[in-house]
């Protein structure tokens, strides 16, 4: 069957880079969002090819859509990302639930449902789905709780993949990204650092609100290790973190200053409560050899990404 992908969530930053990179090799791609909204899409692709890109505006709180969707278009491959980061489930945790649990058993359920075409599926846990971190500790683990509702929710939709495998042979893999970098990141907990990179490009100061080190994914990177894994999926259920370094903060702020030393970029030095590190060697022996953009090459493609489009009005300057 000819491979055609549905992306939920393609209207994110994640996803609006999947689109890009499916494109790219002349893929057949579907986008899914609730919002209509395709300014990150339109950073990236030029106006013809955005046009070019089959749109439904649609919930995955509803059941239906999601199923319509596949069978509309004869979906093979689902990539799921559409989600409430984590200030949005903070701020409102009911509504948090329902998109991010209730929505993502509503995308297995359409695949289990639509398994006449749609034989695989992919979706977006997260880093924030281990433990919280006790003082002291470094390691990831799933032994106690997470620290953030968003974390608790990704935590369930990993144990929903087990139980659609187990009981009604719906195969997925899930993928633990850390924090993404890269043009279209303009939101959610982590995108301080992509916010350093755009006031740079503009010559205005700013200050990350944290510091520590993190894991720091190029967001093209991300988006091809989903490919990756979408085309890997077997009858069962697993769970990876990406790869990558831990990266201290004074790193990445150093990088910045590398491509554009006009405006200083700061850091408050609290780290997050996350783990600073995953090990994503697991999923390179199930997919093959990922992508791994060096900093400072990431970084440079990212701040004359940011120059481009303040000089051409695509982004307005940040104040
Ligand atoms: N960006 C990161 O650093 C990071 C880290 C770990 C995990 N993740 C996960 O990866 C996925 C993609 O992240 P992102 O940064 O692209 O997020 P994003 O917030 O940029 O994009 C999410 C998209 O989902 C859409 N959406 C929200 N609710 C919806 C609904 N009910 N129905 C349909 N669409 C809906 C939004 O409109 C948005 O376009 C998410 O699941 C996120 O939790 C991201």
């Amino acid at each position: 069957m000819t491979e055609r992908f549905l992306v939920t969530g393609a209207h994110g930053c994640i996803g609006s880079w999947i689109v890009h990179e499916l494109l790219a090799e002349d893929a057949s791609v579907v986008a899914l969002d609730l919002n209509s909204d395709a300014s990150r899409l339109a950073l990236i692709l030029s106006g013809a090819e955005l046009a070019a890109v089959p749109f439904i505006e649609g919930d995955i709180r509803d059941a239906a859509t999601v199923e319509g969707a596949i069978a509309a278009h004869g979906i093979t491959n689902v990539i799921h990302l559409a989600a409430l980061q984590v200030p949005l489930c903070r701020a409102n945790p009911p509504l948090g639930a329902a998109v991010n649990v209730v929505g993502t058993v509503n995308v297995f359920e359409a695949v289990r449902r639509r398994s006449d075409t749609a034989s695989s599926l992919v979706y977006a846990s997260s880093v924030a789905a281990y433990d919280e971190l006790e003082e002291g500790t470094e390691a990831a683990a799933m032994v106690t709780q997470p620290s953030t509702l968003y974390g608790v929710f990704k935590r369930a939709n990993e144990g929903i993949g087990t139980v659609y495998a187990r009981d009604f042979g719906v195969g997925s893999i899930g993928l633990r990204p850390h924090t993404v970098y890269g043009v279209g990141r303009d939101h959610g907990l982590t995108a301080a650092p992509t916010h350093a990179m755009l006031y740079a490009a503009a010559g205005t100061p700013y200050r990350i609100p944290f510091g520590g080190a993190i894991q720091f994914q190029y967001v093209r990177d991300v988006a091809l290790a989903f490919i990756a894994a979408s085309r890997a999926v077997a009858g069962d259920a697993s769970v990876y973190d990406l790869p990558g370094q831990a990266t201290p903060m004074k790193e990445i702020v150093a990088a910045i200053a590398a491509e554009a030393s006009d405006a200083p970029i700061s850091f408050e030095p609290n780290p997050l409560p996350f783990p600073s590190s995953l090990d994503g060697r697991s999923l390179e022996a199930v997919v093959g050899p990922l992508q791994h953009t060096p900093l400072a090459s990431g970084v440079r493609e990212t701040i004359e990404r940011f120059r481009d489009l303040l000089a051409d009005g695509r982004l307005a300057a940040p104040r």
